[in-house]
């Protein structure tokens, strides 16, 4: 899993303050909302709010917040809903690597999706609420969050776990979650058409820990919680929430698990990976659905991963 490259922020930025189009340049610190373009110099009001969408006939198109965009399964997912025709909205902490995946997307057809990036550290409320008014204010509405931010922290035994080690996992694949999950669930309940999804990216790890891996497992699982209530307060509001739980998909996080990992027995062992294409491909079908159907729980595991029976 990437470690966050950026130095300590001194001075606190907003989302809102910080979004910026994509176009390969870093639209950190901004100290105002720029004007949006697009990399093709078109801007991004040609994305029709669902008003908008309904008077002139064009089709509804749905707006989906990717966090976690800069890398791996986020930048697989984002690139996976750009390609099914969302206006996606890129959001971590590194504004570089979010336009990045923006770049890496291509070119973007005239009058077609919006990509917008947002540099955001889900763990910082201010940040949170900024991003999903960002959203609004650009595209009217939320129809989907992909909570995936997240990070697998230092390895270590159990009794050796800094706590403030454990504090930073739990802050991120926690609190993060629930801070992302709270404002698309308030966006959601409160917009016209009523309603949305949101889908959770929890683990294997959210079902059987590895070797120290104690704050990871326990924020995996208590993703899992998260899911269950988000989509039991959800009914009355056509939120529906489901979580999908990944093994071994080839990003960053799981290069030790190519080179050596530790096992259960103690050993070191490598383990097969799968790409992370065929995790976002679930992920859209998972999202396209009608919102009166939902896959509560998916897993995508790298199919001879020690993970099932006895390894
Ligand atoms: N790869 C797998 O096999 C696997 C298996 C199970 C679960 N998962 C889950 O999949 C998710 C993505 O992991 P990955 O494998 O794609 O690893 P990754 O490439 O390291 O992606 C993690 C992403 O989270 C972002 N992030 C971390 N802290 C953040 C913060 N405070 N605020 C905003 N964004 C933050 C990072 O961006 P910035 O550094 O720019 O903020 C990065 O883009 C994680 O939740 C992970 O637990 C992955």
């Amino acid at each position: 899993m990437a470690e966050n490259t950026e130095p300590a922020r001194t001075t606190r930025t907003t989302a809102r303050a910080r979004a910026g189009q994509v176009g390969g340049t870093a639209t950190a610190d901004r100290p105002t909302l720029p004007a949006p373009t697009s990399r093709g110099g078109q801007r991004t009001q040609t994305a029709p709010t669902p008003q908008e969408a309904r008077q002139d006939g064009a089709p509804h198109r749905k707006v989906a917040v990717v966090t976690g965009a800069g890398s791996g399964i986020g930048r697989a997912v984002a690139h996976a809903l750009i390609a099914a025709h969302w206006t996606v909205v890129l959001a971590g902490r590194r504004a570089q690597a979010l336009a990045e995946t923006s770049r890496l997307a291509g070119p973007l057809d005239s009058g077609g999706p919006a990509v917008l990036t947002v540099p955001t550290d889900v763990t910082r409320p201010d940040e949170v609420d900024a991003l999903f008014a960002t959203v609004r204010e650009r595209f009217g509405r939320v129809d989907l969050l992909f909570n995936n931010a997240g990070t697998f922290g230092r390895a270590a035994a159990l009794e050796d776990l800094a706590y403030d080690d454990w504090r930073a996992v739990v802050d991120v694949n926690l609190t993060g979650s629930f801070l992302c999950a709270q404002a698309a669930f308030r966006a959601m309940k409160s917009q016209e058409p009523q309603g949305g999804r949101i889908i959770n990216n929890g683990s294997v790890s959210a079902h059987t820990p590895r070797p120290h891996s104690v704050a990871y497992t326990a924020t995996k699982h208590a993703m899992t919680g998260l899911t269950k209530s988000l989509s039991l307060d959800g009914r009355p509001y056509n939120i529906a929430c489901g979580q999908i739980d990944i093994g071994n998909a080839a990003t960053e996080m799981t290069g030790r698990m190519q080179t050596g990992i530790l096992q259960a027995n103690g050993q070191l062992a490598a383990e097969p990976v799968m790409d992370a294409a065929d995790v976002a491909r679930t992920v859209v079908h998972m999202a396209e659905l009608p919102l009166n159907a939902n896959v509560q729980f998916a897993t995508v595991m790298a199919t001879n991963m020690p993970y099932i029976g006895r390894g």
